[in-house]
């Protein structure tokens, strides 16, 4: 079994990945992609996008992280996914998932699911850009708008020498709109050789449990589930349905905010939270009434305050009046 963290572009940023690698049960993490256009890019955007790269490609818990590419042309991703390497990246991803409009627009991301030809040359001339020890894997849907393609493209991406292939169960046209179309996994899992890494809509172990026996693959990436409940590999590990108690939770929502409030820019540190709390609160009712408290504030020292009271040793009347 092996239990991946899902890329997850503006949410499973350093911070989250940090924090989730830490509960345990993930063999790795791909980053954020990184967007090649037709430029080799400086070591300093891959350092921003993937701040592991620092330490190891590791997470302060030790999870390898690789780096995902995504383009199309086939030079400039040739050449950056050997910088990334060299930066020490465990092994490229290749992202040919993505929906947003933009990034098709530029024949980026799930735009290429109409040309298996295209995910065949992309995927060639990264393999044969790197050493053949590394990783080369890749990320795809079903299809852009429908499934025609689905198996011609797994083909061609395991044909051009991938080492493993994930697929997020559903098209482009289907976004994240559920269910997650488990059962078609099984068929890619028989066309090609290369192992499968099943994707979409595991939010417990009891999906773990019927993704992976509808898909034919243990191996499963974890997305907005191991954002909804950081434990969830370590409790698919355990087979174990309860989920973090309220008083776990708001030691982690503390520890982010610390590290979120540190690093960043004080105008982006808000958002960041209340992204994450609008997921956690979904899953936790505490999370749902700190979250509207959070979403009425304004200013940073009152969400300081309000986080501080979370922490255990804290008193709430002292604290919400604002005094040390
Ligand atoms: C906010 C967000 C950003 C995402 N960014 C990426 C990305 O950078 N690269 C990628 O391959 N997939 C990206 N995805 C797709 C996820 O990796 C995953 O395939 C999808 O969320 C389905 O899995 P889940 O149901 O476990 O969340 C993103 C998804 C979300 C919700």
């Amino acid at each position: 079994m092996r239990l991946i963290l899902a890329p997850m572009e503006g949410l499973a940023d350093v911070y989250l990945r940090r924090l989730i690698t830490a509960q345990g049960g993930f063999d790795r993490v791909i980053s954020e992609f990184v967007r090649v256009v037709d430029q080799l890019l400086p070591e300093s955007v891959f350092y921003s996008i993937c701040p592991e790269l620092l330490q190891g490609s590791r997470t302060d818990s030790g999870t390898p992280v690789r780096v995902q590419l995504l383009g199309n042309h086939l030079e400039a991703l040739a050449a950056n996914a050997q910088r990334a390497i060299a930066l020490g990246s465990d092994g490229i991803d290749l992202n040919f998932g993505c929906p947003s409009k933009t990034v098709n627009r530029s024949q980026g991301g799930a735009v290429l699911l109409r040309e298996p030809d295209t995910l065949y040359q992309v995927v060639k001339a990264v393999r044969e850009a790197l050493p053949e020890h590394i990783t080369v894997s890749a990320k795809m849907r079903l299809g852009y708008d429908d499934t025609e393609l689905m198996l011609d493209n797994a083909r061609a991406i395991a044909d051009a020498g991938a080492t493993e292939l994930t697929v997020h169960a559903r098209t482009r046209a289907q976004g994240y709109a559920p269910p997650a179309h488990w059962h078609e996994l099984a068929r890619i899992r028989s066309a090609i050789s290369i192992p499968l890494i099943a994707n979409g809509d595991v939010w417990s172990p009891a999906d773990y449990q019927a993704c992976s026996q509808i898909a034919g693959t243990q191996d499963v990436m974890l997305g907005r589930g191991a954002i909804r409940h950081p434990d969830l590999a370590h409790r698919i590990r355990q087979n174990n349905e309860t989920t973090l108690d309220w008083q776990r939770l708001c030691g982690l929502i503390v520890q982010f905010w610390r590290e979120v409030r540190a690093d960043m820019p004080e105008k982006y540190c808000a958002g960041r939270l209340k992204q994450w709390l609008n997921h956690l609160r979904v899953a936790h009712s505490g999370a749902e009434r700190l979250w509207l408290e959070v979403r009425a504030e304004r200013s940073t020292q009152a969400l300081d305050r309000l986080i501080h009271n979370l922490e255990p040793d804290s008193d709430p009347v002292r604290n919400s009046s604002g005094q040390p």
